[in-house]
């Protein structure tokens, strides 16, 4: 993800974060930490055949921990395997960061999400209470501990 895509991107935000969307100044924050010698950002696009934006993702990766900040997919491209191809890409990214584990929150009600998370082999390691505001919901927190591990799994089928 580059500075011009914010705008197509902060379009999906709206529509599938309506409630605690991300505002364009913190995308902004965030890449600029994506860049430079002492980044520790990595955030990426998905285009379908026309160049449209159909998905984004990204992950910090701080003191051995990865974490994934956000990701996403246009809602008429679920279940198509793009969510899967986008965490994918960011357990490879935390590869690269030497990232012992990779941690994520995800609200209680988001079944969906979580079922995806699983899949690659996170666990759930705690509950935030009301940590998404408005609206009071909690956070389930998941754990994935050796994300390279899980990504050869994903590859290979296993
Ligand atoms: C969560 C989210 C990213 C998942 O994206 P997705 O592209 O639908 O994910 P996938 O297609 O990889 O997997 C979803 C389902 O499709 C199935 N699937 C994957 N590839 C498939 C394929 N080629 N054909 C048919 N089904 C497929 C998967 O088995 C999975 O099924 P399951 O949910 O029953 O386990 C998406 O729903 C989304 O953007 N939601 C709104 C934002 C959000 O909640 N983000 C997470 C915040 S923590």
């Amino acid at each position: 993800m580059r500075w011009w895509d914010i705008g197509p991107v902060l379009e999906l935000e709206k529509a599938l974060f309506p409630q605690d969307a991300w505002s364009k100044g913190l995308f902004w924050s965030e890449l600029a930490h994506a860049r430079g010698a002492n980044a520790n950002r990595r955030y990426v696009v998905a285009v379908d055949p026309d160049g449209r934006i159909v998905g984004y993702a990204g992950l910090a990766a701080i003191d051995g921990t990865g974490d994934v900040q956000t990701i996403a997919v246009a809602q008429e491209h679920w279940s198509t395997g793009l969510g899967a191809r986008l965490l994918t890409e960011l357990l490879t990214t935390a590869t690269a960061f030497e990232c012992r584990e990779v941690l994520l929150e995800v609200r209680v009600d988001n079944t969906r999400a979580q079922r995806l998370y699983e899949r690659f082999g996170f666990e759930p390691v705690g509950v935030r209470r009301g940590y998404y505001q408005p609206g009071n919901i909690d956070a389930l927190v998941m754990r994935l501990t050796d994300p390279n591990f899980a990504v050869q799994g994903m590859t290979h089928g296993s």
